[in-house]
Formats: structure tokens, sequence, C-alpha cells
């Protein structure tokens, strides 16, 4: 069975097309890398044995995405390719509604075209929006969203459903991930943002290695038990096997289908600081700063929904990902 992955050289999408080989899957990746390397490639087939095969395409440009489609017999598609940086999208929203809408809406009209009918979204626990509640389940109301980025992953929501409710062929899965953090094992796959990371794990990792002078912590106001904010951190290899997982699904034929991912559980930005020097024995040091602008106090999933369907849970901990992740940056100290 061949898998077009979208964004395969990407954090989540090399995670997810090592896993799919481990599984017996073939892997076809359409990358624009913007935001990833092609090296991403020749470490995938060092960890698994096998080279996926690599178009280094748009999929905003049409042409060039068919002729993917044209090549390729694809039996599924995993759609990460996206652009996902929260605060860019508030200077640059006309690129973030292009890149993601159109790159969405062509990948759509190629699967019907080319007889495809299964799809697995990569959306985001933003879509709930400020929580009135934790944890989330995926019966709470999707809200408009508070930045450019967020907004692309809900209007992508609205696109699936309504692309199911016109096509009693179509299956698609929105997936719903929390905060994916880690790295694969082996310090060969990771988080490779460009400039400072706006992300608390990297952010985390920089400083360990040196390369950042402390940890700002943004808030220690918040109606948490000790201030600070609390989020739902999921290992990308966990998070990578829920693809697998949900794949598995989508070929029973279920029309459009919605989890979240992530592991139920929430951790301060003060846990995760003393996990981190508890998993790798280096000292973080950080600083109490104001909060960030746009910044809920809690969110962490309700994940029941993924077992009883998929029969996936989350298995690694918070430490496993933070040991991986301090591997990847040792390993990497300029990324990729
Ligand atoms: P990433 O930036 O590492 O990967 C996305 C990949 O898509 C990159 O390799 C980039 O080069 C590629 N890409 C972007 N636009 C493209 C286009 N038009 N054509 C072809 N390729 C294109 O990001 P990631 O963290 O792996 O995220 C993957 C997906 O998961 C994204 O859709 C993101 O919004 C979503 N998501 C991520 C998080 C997170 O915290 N990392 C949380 C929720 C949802
Ligand atoms: N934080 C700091 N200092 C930093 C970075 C982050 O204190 O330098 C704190 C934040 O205030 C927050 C927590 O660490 O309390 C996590 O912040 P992240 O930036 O790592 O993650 P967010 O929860 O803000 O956002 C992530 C993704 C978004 C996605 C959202 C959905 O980056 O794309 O989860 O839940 F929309």
């Amino acid at each position: 069975m061949r898998i077009l992955v979208t964004g395969g050289t990407g954090f989540i999408g090399s995670e997810t097309v090592v896993e799919l080989i481990k599984n017996g899957y073939e892997a076809v990746i359409v990358d624009n890398l913007s935001n990833s390397k092609e090296a991403v490639v020749d470490r995938i087939e060092t960890i698994t044995g096998v080279k996926p095969v690599f178009y280094q395409a748009d999929c905003c440009d049409y042409a060039a995405f068919e002729e993917v489609f044209k090549k390729e017999k694809i039996d599924a598609v995993i759609h990460f390719a996206g652009l996902k940086a929260v605060g860019e999208s508030v200077h640059k929203p006309v690129e973030y509604y292009s890149n993601n809408l159109i790159s969405t809406c062509n990948l759509l009209k190629l699967m019907k075209k080319y007889g495809v009918h299964n799809i697995v979204f990569s959306s985001s626990a933003t879509v709930y929006g400020v929580p009135k509640h934790v944890p989330l389940y995926e019966t709470d109301p999707v809200e408009s969203a508070t930045n450019p980025y967020g907004e692309t992953k809900v209007m992508i929501e609205r696109i699936l459903e309504d692309a199911c409710k016109a096509d009693k062929e179509l299956n698609a899965a929105l997936l719903r991930y929390f905060n994916p953090i880690g790295a694969h094992p082996s310090g060969l796959l990771g988080e490779d943002p460009n400039g400072i990371p706006n992300n608390l794990m990297p952010y985390i990792t920089q400083v360990a290695i040196g390369k950042l002078d402390h940890l700002r912590v943004y808030g220690d106001t918040y109606p948490t038990p000790d201030g600070t904010g609390i989020r739902d951190y999921i290992h990308v290899v966990d998070l990578a096997k829920g693809h697998v997982a949900t794949i598995k699904k989508l070929l029973s034929n279920p029309g459009l289908v919605v989890y979240n991912l992530g592991t139920g559980k929430g951790t301060s930005v003060l846990e995760m600081v003393k996990a981190f020097e508890e998993a790798t024995g280096v000292h973080i040091p950080y600083t109490i700063e104001g909060i960030r602008a746009g910044d809920v106090a809690e969110n962490y999933a309700n994940c029941d929904k993924a077992y009883k369907e998929l029969g996936w849970k989350a298995e690694l901990t918070v430490l496993d990902a933070c040991r991986d992740a301090y591997n990847f940056q040792k390993k990497n100290p300029n990324g990729i």
C-alpha cells in the first residue's frame, strides 16, 4: 500500500514516514523544502534501510503536484504540508491562508481526479480556541481561532467535512495534535526550527547546549498549581504511530472521523524544566517574564476516543521526549 506524505521531510512527517515504512507501507514524499531539508530523506533511509520516493514540489503548484499523481499509484494521503508558526501568521496572514488552503484544495481535486479516497489531515488543538474546560473532547465546539494559522486549521477541517458530505466515497481523519515534542531516538530526525525557536522544547534544548543563554518562562500567575502554563506534550514517535493506526481505520470506510492525539496529561512549564534536568542532567536557567499574547493557561486532551477506535495511545513519557530532544540537539547543534 502506497501512502503519499505531503510535508514528509518535516518534523512530524519524517517521523511518520519512518513508522509507515516499519509497518510495511511504501511512502512517497512531496515537500517544497520551505521548512525542511532533503538530507532528511537519507536519514530516513539510514534508520529504516528503505529510501522513500521524494518529490521536491509545491502543493500549491497544481501542475507540479499532478505529476506526482500521474507517476505514483496512491492509496491514501497524509497531509502535513503547511506553514505552522502562530506569530509569523499574524504578520503574514495572506501567505498562511494561501499556502495552507490552496495546497489542501489542490490535493482534494487531485485525489478526486485520480480516485484516491483516504486522507489524514494534521489539525491542531488550536481549533478548540480558549478551552472552557479541560480535558478537551472531540465533541467540544470548534471555535474561531485567535490567529491566521489556527484559522487555516478551522477552515480546512470545514472543507474536509463538506467534501465528505458531498462524496460518500471520501474518508477523512482530522487529527488534532496537542504539543508534539521529542525526536527519533537515533538523533537523526527531530525538530529543526529556523532562527530562535518559538516553542518550549526546542528553546530548552538550545539553552541546554549553550546556544541560548536562558529560558524565558512566559508567566507564572496563571490559575495552575505552579502558575505556569500547562500543555499536553506528546512524543513525536507516539504521534507518528497514531497516523499509522489512523490509516488502518480509514480503510474501513468510516467517512469523516476526528481524534485528539495527545497523552491526556498536562505538564507545566516549570515541570517540563525539571523533567528535562532529570532526564539529561543539564541545568536549565530561566527567568520569569510576562505572559505571551494569545497563550492559554491550560490545554490538554481526552484521548479515550483514539484508544477505543484506533487502538492507539501514547506510550512514551515527557522524560523520554526530553532525553530524545536533547540527544537530537547535541548531534545536530545547527540543525539537519
Ligand atoms: P514542519 O514545518 O516541520 O513540516 C511541514 C512541512 O511542510 C515542511 O517540511 C515544509 O517544507 C512543508 N511545506 C509547507 N508548505 C508546503 C507546500 N505548499 N508544498 C509542499 N510542502 C510544503 O511542521 P511539523 O511540525 O512537522 O507540522 C506538520 C503539520 O502538523 C503542519 O500542518 C502543522 O500545522 C501541524 N501541526 C503541528 C504542530 C506542532 O506543534 N509541530 C501542532 C499541531 C499541528
Ligand atoms: N513557553 C515559555 N517559554 C518559551 C516558549 C514557550 O514559557 O520560550 C511556554 C508557553 O507560554 C506555553 C508552553 O510553554 O505555556 C508551550 O508553548 P509552545 O510555544 O511550545 O506551544 P503552544 O501550546 O503555545 O503552541 C503549540 C503549537 C501551535 C498549536 C498549539 C495547539 O506551537 O502550533 O500548540 O495546542 F497551535
